[in-house]
């Protein structure tokens, strides 16, 4: 680290069609360097992403930390669930994995929570209290719930049931393309997921992420919603910067926990 430079880690988001890293600038909440994307391996299975997550982290050569944003709800760095991933990945131990592999020490969390802690730390949400629910639209749909700033991990709420569908089969980012949907004909759809969501959580807030936020003035103006839905502030990028965030931040989040007296339920962190 030059003395101009602030604290860094390596962020990694793993994706249904690419695997992402870089080197984050923890303070500024943004890439310090230009990221590397790889195709994610088909079939995506743990011991094919792992080998092309860990090209990517090796790539940058870098000490640090390394956080990792997982298509999946992690506990306690278990994989529980594998919507768009292999499903050998259930029941593994993606932290152990990913940290034999590489080394070093990685920190793995959900993909979506991972976007919604930067973008509640630098983006859309920053200062924001309340209820806020990050939605990221993609190859499936991630959500991070938040309430006065603090993460309920793992929500997964792009599985709720519209039309007797897994919602994310209907309403995610990638249906667009591959059933052709005009941007009118995937917003309706994207609207009634929000509604539906909506019933459930009364959120105050709704940022939508995932790399779609980027043409948000194509379809955001499309939409019916109850509470205020606004783009993500750092778009695409912010499952990358989560996932550096929250593995620099570990210790010092145990290490309040264990202040408090706090102890874990069993099998969270
Ligand atoms: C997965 C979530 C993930 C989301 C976005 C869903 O299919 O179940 O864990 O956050 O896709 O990648």
């Amino acid at each position: 680290m030059t003395p101009a430079e602030g604290p860094r880690a390596l962020g990694v988001d793993i994706g249904g069609s690419g695997i992402k890293g870089a080197l984050v600038d923890l303070e500024r909440g943004e890439l310090a360097v230009e990221r590397l994307r790889l195709e994610t391996p088909q079939p995506a299975t743990p011991e094919a992403v792992i080998a092309t997550a860990a090209e990517v982290i090796r790539f940058f050569d870098a000490d640090g930390p390394i956080g990792i944003g997982l298509p999946a709800a992690i506990v306690g760095g278990q994989v529980m669930t594998a919507a768009n991933l292999d499903g050998a990945w259930i029941g593994t131990s993606a932290e152990t994995l990913f940290t034999a592999a590489v080394g070093r020490p990685c920190t793995v969390l959900n993909d979506a929570d991972a976007a919604g802690l930067a973008e509640m730390r630098f983006g859309a949400g920053a200062g924001v209290s309340g209820v806020v629910l990050v939605l990221t639209l993609g190859t499936g749909i991630g959500s991070a719930l938040f309430l006065d700033g603090r993460l309920v991990p793992n929500t997964e709420l792009g599985h709720i049931e519209v039309r007797g569908k897994d919602a994310e089969l209907r309403a995610a980012a990638s249906v667009r393309k591959a059933k052709k949907l005009s941007m009118e004909a995937w917003a309706e759809r994207l609207d009634e997921y929000i509604d539906r969501v909506d019933q459930l959580l009364w959120p105050d807030l709704i940022i939508l992420g995932g790399g779609i936020s980027r043409r948000a003035d194509e379809f955001v103006h499309l939409l019916t919603p109850r509470p205020r839905v606004v783009p993500a502030g750092l778009q695409n990028e912010a499952g990358i910067v989560g996932a550096a965030l929250r593995a620099a931040e570990l210790p010092a989040i145990r290490a309040e926990a264990t202040r408090r007296g706090r102890r874990p339920a069993s099998g969270a962190r």
